[in-house]
């Protein structure tokens, strides 16, 4: 990122230098947990097949025009989610009460973060359980304990989510740019080669018809109401929108650069990442008898199963979970920047200071899901533990809403005409279509998807 700039049309937190470091920036968000850790255990918990449809259309058709709305409102806006918002709202001479929208976000990327820290702890943990040699022949109750054991162990969980807590405010409070992107230009081409290595051993050693069956045989009668509200939630989490993420790094984006092309490019990868990660695991799981609904532990289950039956296996497990640490890492990073740039302009702090609040609040939240595993496993909610609440409460309930009022406000309350000089001046077909997924589309399936699951249409 260049250097602040301090007039009122301006970013003040700095740009990003190049096109390039944009989108390794966004990619880098979305590519994460959710593509590697989340996508494969969701869709085994909701059947597969099925699952897998409504989660690539929800991708294309409502996450996609809504990440090209959020890069939109940031870079008009030029501030912090919520600021951002307010301006462009004040601008179309509609209600500064848009800002909530944005407050909102911040709020649903502090919770997320809480507990993807703990995840990514995991993971953390897994490069030294690895190196240790403990997955070298393992067989299924071998990862199967080992796994329990770490997930179980509150104190270890705790380290390792401190530690993942404090390398990520580290490069929030440097200032978004320096390190990421040097970072994500190397490390994402070597987790994608990694996991094309991970395939073709899937596909010699596993099940893989039975892995490719499950995961593309669609069967709408496993698919219930709730599994749809699920694919939806992923559809945003995995491309990091509806909480701003993506409108904070677009606050950031040089005038002259081209939002259409560089999200295709991110969403295609970001869904390519996912189908390889599921095509990967399920083969294995199903040709080692581990369960496809194990939940939250089925990466950290299968995967070293591969790593044990593989020569040179003990470097590939720590290769592995280096590479998904620090995918973890740059997802993080964007989950935290929309709250600390609006605290940095909202208290007029530094931002090494707002880092360091903002990093405490967060890790004390996380402790919910580090006991969730261990201490309170039995303490449930509606019948889901801290963890699956809080999962289920960002995922399902905040990023759709906070995506919903996104699409909305960008298509039809911001000016259509400044719209079309920040998109397409010659309003082509991308522009129309973007209108229209965005003005009908994304919004429609939304509250269908909304109603559907809380049995609107039944009762
Ligand atoms: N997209 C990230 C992932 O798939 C998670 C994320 C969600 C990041 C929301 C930012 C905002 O892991």
């Amino acid at each position: 990122m260049t250097n602040k700039i301090n007039n009122s049309k301006g970013s003040l937190h700095g740009y990003w230098s190049s096109r390039i470091s944009f989108i390794l920036a966004v990619a880098g968000s979305a590519v994460g947990l959710g593509n590697i850790w989340k996508f494969p255990y969701i869709a085994g918990v909701n059947g597969g097949g099925a699952f897998v449809l409504v989660y690539i259309l929800c991708v294309f058709l409502i996450g996609l025009p809504i990440l090209v709305s959020e890069i939109l409102i940031g870079r008009m806006g030029r501030r912090n989610p919520a600021s951002s918002m307010e301006a462009m709202a004040l601008q179309s001479s509609s209600s500064k009460k848009w800002a909530f929208v944005g407050l909102m976000g911040i709020l649903s990327g502090v919770l997320i973060l809480s507990y993807y820290s703990v995840i990514a702890g995991w993971s953390l943990a897994y490069i030294f359980e690895s190196f240790s040699g403990t997955f070298v022949n393992a067989n299924s109750t071998i990862v199967e304990e080992s796994f329990f054991s770490l997930s179980s162990s509150w104190k270890i969980t705790m380290f390792w989510h401190s530690l993942f807590m404090i390398i990520t405010a580290y490069v929030v409070s440097k200032g978004v740019a320096e390190g990421l992107e040097k970072a994500v230009r190397l490390l994402m081409p070597l987790l994608i080669l990694l996991l094309l290595i991970l395939l073709v051993y899937s596909a010699l050693e596993g099940e893989f018809i039975a892995g490719l069956s499950f995961m593309f045989a669609p069967r709408f009668h496993d698919l219930t109401a709730d599994g749809i509200l699920v694919a939806l939630g992923h559809a945003f989490f995995t491309l990091s929108v509806g909480m701003g993420a993506i409108m904070a790094y677009g606050a950031y984006l040089p005038d002259n650069m081209s939002i259409g092309r560089i999200s295709i490019s991110v969403v295609l990868a970001d869904t390519f990442i996912a189908l390889i990660s599921g095509l990967v695991i399920f083969p294995i799981v199903f040709a080692n008898g581990l369960d496809p609904e194990a939940g939250p532990g089925l990466v950290f289950m299968s995967l070293p199963m591969a790593f044990g039956n593989l020569p040179g296996g003990i470097g590939l497990g720590v290769i592995f979970f280096t590479l998904l640490s620090f995918a973890a890492w740059t997802s993080a990073i964007s989950l935290m920047e929309p709250a600390v740039a609006w605290a940095v302009e909202k208290f007029k702090i530094q931002r090494v200071t707002a880092s360091f609040f903002i990093c405490l609040i967060i890790w004390v939240f996380g402790l919910g899901t580090v006991f969730s595993f261990s201490l309170l496993s039995d303490f449930l909610l509606l019948g889901r533990n801290i963890f699956d609440n809080l999962d289920y409460l960002t995922s399902n309930i905040l990023l759709p809403l906070g995506g919903l009022m996104i699409v909305i406000f960008a298509s039809w309350v911001v000016n259509i005409d400044s719209l079309s000089i920040q998109l397409d001046k010659s309003r082509g077909i991308f522009f129309r279509l973007w209108l229209f997924l965005s003005r009908y589309i994304a919004p429609i399936g939304v509250m269908i998807i909304f109603f559907y699951s809380v049995n609107i249409f039944s009762t």
